[in-house]
């Protein structure tokens, strides 16, 4: 059973009746471009074919009324909100996610006059995955859907303007100070391809990306840890950027070329600058990563990949143990690159592996994680996939 058919008998179970709509958006994985979002830079994510799915149906009353079936397998609902009160700081927790987009939308000028939502997530939560943006933006879809104003309806605003949406909620109700990676990604993803997208100016393309028919899968480790200074994290280093950048009299670090790096590092203070050489180098390992796919040349993008981790790790230091020890395990067993995604601190790395070779990578990351006395990692392959969309 889909996602998108779960929240459909679901919500039947729970109202009924049947929802009027059900929209399902994907978790991401970046391929290459972290950090650089919030910069101005660029990214090139795919979608994962985790989905989760949010079965709808409006209200008259103004209220919002959340049931989620969890990875436990069972049903929460949290309490019936009235959209008109929800201001930032309440609700909190899991409910700030979709309380958050409605909020968004109502500030936004969207009339949302109330809905009933039954939600099924299957993306990982905690793996760096993009869960929480796969969640609010089949919201997002499910709400403006009940306004007559989601993509195909007359009163539908773009993609992009969705994304900045799902951002604000993210930034503003959520409190998460994350750029537009995720929800870009997840809402304007394709099959087959990732999303070369140059978040400065907007504008996105897809470059095919087919790697299962070139004889290659992305593994996905999601190392099952997350540290607990992951949030303070991120939050210093996209302060340190805008920092940098304002010192240098740039709108963003995105105005910052590899070529001026001799120059205008010793200006800065010396604790920002590892962090500008990490955004600068990454814009280009992105612009170098989508000529070698526009070439069909996958297998060549593994030497980006691990220079991305190597300028995370020791410019960004935003790496772990864990995912070092997925990174070094994963090359040395035959994968051609690898690196962390994500905002760091724990979550998942990829590795990008010839076909026949993924058995004998995935066996030596569960025995090194196992002779290190860590909990076994997730392990899949990541199939880039659609990006959000209507089921039914
Ligand atoms: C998180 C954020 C994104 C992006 C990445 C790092 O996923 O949500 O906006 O900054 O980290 O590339």
């Amino acid at each position: 059973m889909t996602s998108a058919e779960r929240a459909a008998a679901l919500f039947a179970e729970e109202h009924g009746s049947a929802a009027s709509a059900v929209w399902s958006a994907p978790g991401r994985v970046n391929l290459i471009g972290e950090h650089t979002d919030y910069n101005d830079g660029y990214v090139l994510p795919f979608a994962l074919p985790h989905r989760t799915a949010v079965a709808v149906r409006p209200r008259t009353d103004g209220l919002l009324s959340t049931a989620t079936f969890g990875s436990d397998r069972r049903l929460h609902r949290s309490p019936e909100i009235a959209i008109s009160e929800l201001h930032p700081g309440s609700p909190t927790g899991w409910a700030a996610y979709p309380a958050g987009v409605a909020w968004a939308l109502r500030e936004g000028g969207f009339p949302i006059g109330g809905a009933d939502l039954m939600i099924v997530g299957e993306v990982p939560t905690g793996a760096g995955l993009s869960s929480s943006h796969a969640l609010e933006c089949a919201t997002a879809l499910a709400l403006l859907d009940t306004a007559g104003a989601a993509p195909g309806q007359p009163g539908a605003p773009s993609l992009g303007e969705i994304a900045r949406l799902v951002q604000r909620a993210e930034n503003d109700f959520a409190g998460a100070p994350t750029g537009l990676l995720d929800q870009t990604a997840s809402l304007a993803c394709t099959e087959a391809h990732a999303l070369f997208f140059d978040v400065r100016t907007g504008q996105g393309e897809q470059i095919p990306f087919d790697s299962l028919g070139a004889g290659l899968e992305v593994l996905v480790v999601d190392t099952r840890v997350k540290h607990s200074h992951s949030e303070s994290g991120y939050g210093e280093r996209r302060r340190g950027c805008e920092r940098a950048a304002e010192l240098l009299g740039r709108k963003a670090l995105r105005d910052v070329t590899a070529a001026e790096l001799p120059t205008v590092l010793p200006e800065l203070p010396e604790e920002l600058r590892p962090l500008v050489r990490h955004v600068v180098t990454e814009n280009d390992r992105v612009l170098a990563t989508v000529d070698q796919l526009r070439a069909g040349r996958y297998a060549e993008i593994g030497p980006l990949l691990n220079a991305s981790h190597a300028s995370l790790r020791d410019d960004y230091r935003i790496s772990s143990p864990e995912l070092d020890l997925a990174v070094d395990t994963a090359l040395a067993a035959g994968a051609l690159g690898s690196r962390m995604i994500g905002g760091g601190f724990g979550g998942s790395a990829i590795a990008l592996v010839p076909a026949d070779d993924r058995p004998a990578v995935e066996q030596a990351v569960l025995d090194a994680f196992a002779r290190a006395d860590l909990t076994a990692p997730r392990l899949f392959t990541a199939v880039p996939s659609a990006g959000a969309g209507r089921d039914r």
